[in-house]
């Protein structure tokens, strides 16, 4: 099955080396054939979305939809960009000629390709059978290995991503308030850790390891992801409290950073 990459970046890269007849259009490193996307089952669009004044800004996504929908035939449509919940149905009623699906990337930029090839799982949403399955296929015929493939409608896949970002954030700013409550005790984080992690339904990861000289998380995606996600909810009229406690607390931990490198350095160790 031949494929679409819209945005050739890190997703857009980790993608594409999962399929073996690849067409890419990203007019920013140089590839500018839309003609060529005319010849796809489906286009994967991994174009940016940031967050900006706390919103995820669909500018990028808005842009590149505009520009190439008038230029595909039957393409299906399937997005990889981070969106919001609801977001792929409001494309799909923007332009209901087009088949739209969303596919969550779940990679870590500094292992993109590895996390792409070996994915915990796939999660394919779309609104019609005929849509998700056709994306599954290509899936299923890729170099991936896929433990589990899960289809849902476009809005479950999309609630997906955040909860699952979300949850990361979370893990990490527990973690690093255990980290506290350990010093201040004159505990050993290290040996609580590994104690904790061996209970199988709180496992062993990243997430947990605490570096005193960087704390909480300021990767591209977790920050950016919970913001926009405390925006949506908010603007739902949601009255869930975690989510902001989790960025109170993390906005703490990256100010508190210097302070505890200072007291280091003044203790001379
Ligand atoms: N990087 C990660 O770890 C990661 C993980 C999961 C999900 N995501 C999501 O994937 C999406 C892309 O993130 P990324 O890290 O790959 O971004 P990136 O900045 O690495 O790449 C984006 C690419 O899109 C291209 N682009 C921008 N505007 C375009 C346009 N109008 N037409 C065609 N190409 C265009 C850019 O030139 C760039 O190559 C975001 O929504 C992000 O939240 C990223």
């Amino acid at each position: 099955m031949k494929v679409g990459i819209i945005g050739y970046g890190i997703t857009g890269q980790a993608t594409a080396s999962l399929f073996q007849d690849v067409v890419i259009y990203d007019p920013f490193k140089g590839y500018h054939d839309t003609f060529a996307l005319n010849k796809c089952t489906l286009v994967f669009v991994c174009v940016p979305t940031p967050t900006v004044d706390g919103r995820n800004d669909l500018t990028a996504l808005q842009t590149v939809l505009t520009e190439l929908i008038p230029q595909l035939s039957d393409q299906i449509v399937c997005i990889r960009s981070t969106i919001l919940p609801g977001t792929t149905r409001g494309f799909q009623q923007c332009w209901p000629q087009t088949a739209f699906a969303y596919n969550p990337e779940f990679l870590r930029g500094h292992c993109a390709f590895e996390d792409a090839l070996k994915p915990h799982r796939v999660v394919v949403g779309a609104d019609a059978k005929w849509i998700g399955e056709i994306v599954a296929d290509a899936y299923r015929a890729s170099r991936a290995c896929i433990p589990q493939l899960i289809i849902t409608d476009s809005i479950t896949a999309e609630m997906i991503k955040y909860a699952a970002n979300c949850f990361l954030a979370m893990k990490i700013t527990y973690a690093n308030e255990i980290f506290d409550a350990c010093n201040a005790l004159g505990v050993d984080y290290e040996q609580v850790r590994q104690g904790v992690s061996l209970d199988p339904r709180i496992g062993d990861s990243d997430e947990l390891v605490v570096n005193p000289n960087s704390r909480g998380f300021r990767d591209e995606c977790l920050p950016k992801d919970l913001d926009a996600f405390i925006s949506f909810i908010t603007e739902q009229g949601l009255p869930l409290q975690i989510f902001e406690v989790i960025r109170d607390i993390n906005y703490r931990l990256l100010n508190e950073a210097p302070k505890i490198l200072d007291k280091k350095l003044a203790e001379g160790r």
